[in-house]
């Protein structure tokens, strides 16, 4: 019933005007306590058994909710209600920027899939830290910031764009994301290369650091699927190198691999990045490629096509502490993050692991 109801409600709205909508009732559901009393113990049910621990914080579970949903960090405790066991938001720039023109979301329905070029809108540093300061956080959800370049920020003024930003938001942060990766902001991508990596990096870990000394903010890089083998090994290598806590994999691609049923053609020239079911295979492969290389050295994070509790699961074996989810969320709805929940401690409960922990990188340790 509730999927119809959501299906009708939702899908044959404008993708964006849906995504809004969504929030605003997910908002709104959070503040009433009686509501999300009832809507958390209905949907974010906790299982001991799927305890975690990332880069030193604590979690209810490993799923949550990846960036590009809440940009703007208006939506925490709602998406928490729902499940989800932390929230990364943004992605946040330096400054504020509208994003691209609409028509910029596109929903590949048949597919499992969405193209969005929306290119960081977001109300900019300034606002969302000054959101974060007055949150009165009613969920203890583990909160991560993943910030991004200004558009009209030259690309050799990035790195300062990046320290504006963390010096704003590291101390809101229980986690920093370094977001390298997306395809719709010109040049970004080109910061994967090591030569600008390191500097980047080094520049936000300084600053992180010294804005916020009571503690170490973990600091991640999320990362494209799109990047070739060599290339995916480069920065596994320099994570290490710099001490960083973990990577994010993957990003949406520019690639249009997997898409096979959605039959409007229009749909399918849209440029932006591609994400949800079509992604599925890349990012399980790139994942698998960095366990290989960093093993329990680096906390990863997989991201990109997880559907359902097998697909979290297999992340989860392939070397992934935590793993995200965006795009199936479009099509599954409020259910979704407790049905990842069940079904990842229910395949647990039938493995051979007493821990999650112990599953991590299960898979390479048996072909190695
Ligand atoms: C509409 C939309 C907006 C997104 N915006 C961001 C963003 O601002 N920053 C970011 O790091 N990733 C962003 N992403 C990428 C997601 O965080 C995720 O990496 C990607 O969608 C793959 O996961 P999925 O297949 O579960 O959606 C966005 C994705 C979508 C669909």
């Amino acid at each position: 019933m509730y999927k119809l109801f959501f299906r009708l409600v939702f899908t044959r709205m404008d993708p964006e005007e849906a995504h809004h909508l969504a929030v605003r009732w997910i908002r709104l559901a959070a503040r009433v306590p009686v509501l999300r009393t009832f809507v958390a113990a209905a949907l974010a049910p906790r299982y001991e058994e799927l305890r975690t621990e990332a880069f030193g914080l604590r979690m209810h579970g490993p799923f949550g909710l990846a960036a590009g949903f809440d940009k703007n960090a208006i939506a925490i405790d709602g998406m928490s209600m729902l499940g989800f066991d932390h929230v990364e938001i943004g992605t946040v720039t330096g400054e504020p920027q509208p994003g691209n023109p609409r028509k910029r979301l596109f929903r590949l329905g048949p597919d499992r899939a969405l193209i969005n070029r929306m290119g960081f809108n977001n109300e900019g540093s300034l606002a969302v830290a000054a959101r974060l300061a007055s949150r009165e956080a009613v969920f203890r959800t583990v909160v991560g910031v993943n910030i991004g370049k200004t558009k009209v920020v030259p690309e050799g003024e990035a790195v300062a764009d990046y320290v504006k930003s963390t010096e704003r938001l590291a101390a809101y942060a229980d986690y920093l994301v370094v977001n390298v990766s997306s395809p719709n902001t010109p040049g970004l991508r080109d910061l994967q290369a090591t030569e600008a990596l390191r500097p980047l990096l080094s520049a936000v870990r300084e600053a992180a650091d010294r804005t916020v000394t009571a503690r170490r903010v973990p600091l991640l890089v999320k990362i494209a699927p799109d990047l070739a083998d060599e290339d995916v090994d480069a920065v596994a290598d320099l994570a290490v190198e710099l001490g960083l806590d973990g990577i994010i994999a993957t990003n949406t691609t520019i690639a249009r691999e997997g898409l096979g049923l959605t039959s409007e053609p229009n749909l399918l020239k849209e440029t932006g990045g591609l994400s949800g079911a079509p992604l599925k295979a890349r990012s399980l492969e790139v994942l698998r490629r960095l366990y290989a290389r960093v093993g329990d050295r680096i906390t990863l994070v997989g991201v990109g096509g997880i559907e359902n509790a097998e697909d979290a699961w297999q992340r989860i074996l392939a070397g992934a502490t935590l793993v995200q989810g965006y795009s199936a969320f479009v099509y599954e709805g409020p259910f979704w993050g407790r049905a990842i929940h069940k079904g990842l401690a229910a395949r647990l409960r039938t493995s051979p692991y007493a821990t999650l922990a112990d599953a991590v990188g299960a898979d390479a340790r048996k072909t190695a």
